[in-house]
């Protein structure tokens, strides 16, 4: 994928305090003392600290981005808060570099609508997942399909609007990778953004523990 596009807007975006956020997932996503937490599109590291803070010194917390420019920001602001259970790693969200069954959360706020390959970014999120453990994700959903010259638009998809796909091939996409109990908490109305109406809804759900009838 080319990441051009994100890398200018992200870059810029990454020393600015502009909202980046489209959802409140972090508030759901209640990390334990001693957990290993990912955060997808982790941008400046709001997010990574918060957790590293509620999983304490015996838990870990990662943080994935793309951009050089969250990257740096990110690691700033740990070093600030002189947060030493905390890691980020540059890669894509589907090819995340990561251990398999490493994390017993993942989260991620407003990004996953930037990944081309959204089957391969929810079957990652499985990869790394424990048996057993979560995720509560924020994105936003498409009321309608995007018209294939924005969907195929690098700078429109960094805008956060064109990459989107609809409720129904959101959380058919989550099932397909194998995820159970899949539960939308909290959805906003459909608004503008871009050229396309769009929503917002922080879902969660879990890798099953396993078992005789589970096909992963
Ligand atoms: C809208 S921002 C959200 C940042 C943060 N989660 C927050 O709520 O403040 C999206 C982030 O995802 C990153 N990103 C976008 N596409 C990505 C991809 N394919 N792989 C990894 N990171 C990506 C961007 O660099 C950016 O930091």
């Amino acid at each position: 994928m080319d990441f051009s596009a994100i890398n200018i807007r992200y870059g810029e975006l990454a020393t600015t305090e502009c909202c980046l956020s489209c959802g409140g997932a972090i508030n759901y996503a209640k990390p334990k003392s001693g957990e290993v937490c990912v955060d997808l599109g982790s941008g400046r590291g709001t997010d990574v600290l918060r957790m590293a803070d509620e999983v304490g010194e015996t838990g870990f917390v990662y943080g994935i981005d793309i951009s050089e420019g969250m990257l740096e920001k990110a690691r700033q602001n740990a070093a600030k808060f002189e947060m030493k259970n905390v890691r980020f790693v540059q890669c894509e969200l589907d090819k995340i570099e990561l251990a398999d069954g490493i994390a017993d959360l993942v989260i991620s706020n407003c990004t996953i609508n930037h990944a081309t390959d959204k089957e391969a970014v929810w079957s990652e999120i499985y990869r790394i997942l424990k048996k057993g453990g979560r995720f509560v994700v924020s994105d936003i959903y498409s009321t309608s399909p995007i018209p294939a010259e924005y969907h195929n638009d690098p700078v429109a998809v960094a805008e956060c609007w064109a990459g989107a796909i609809t409720r129904d091939e959101y959380i058919n996409t989550l099932a397909k990778a194998g995820f159970t109990g899949i539960e939308v908490i909290e959805e906003s109305k459909p608004y503008l953004k871009g050229k396309a109406e769009v929503a917002s809804l922080t879902i969660a759900g879990k890798k099953p523990l396993g078992g005789c009838c589970c096909s992963r």
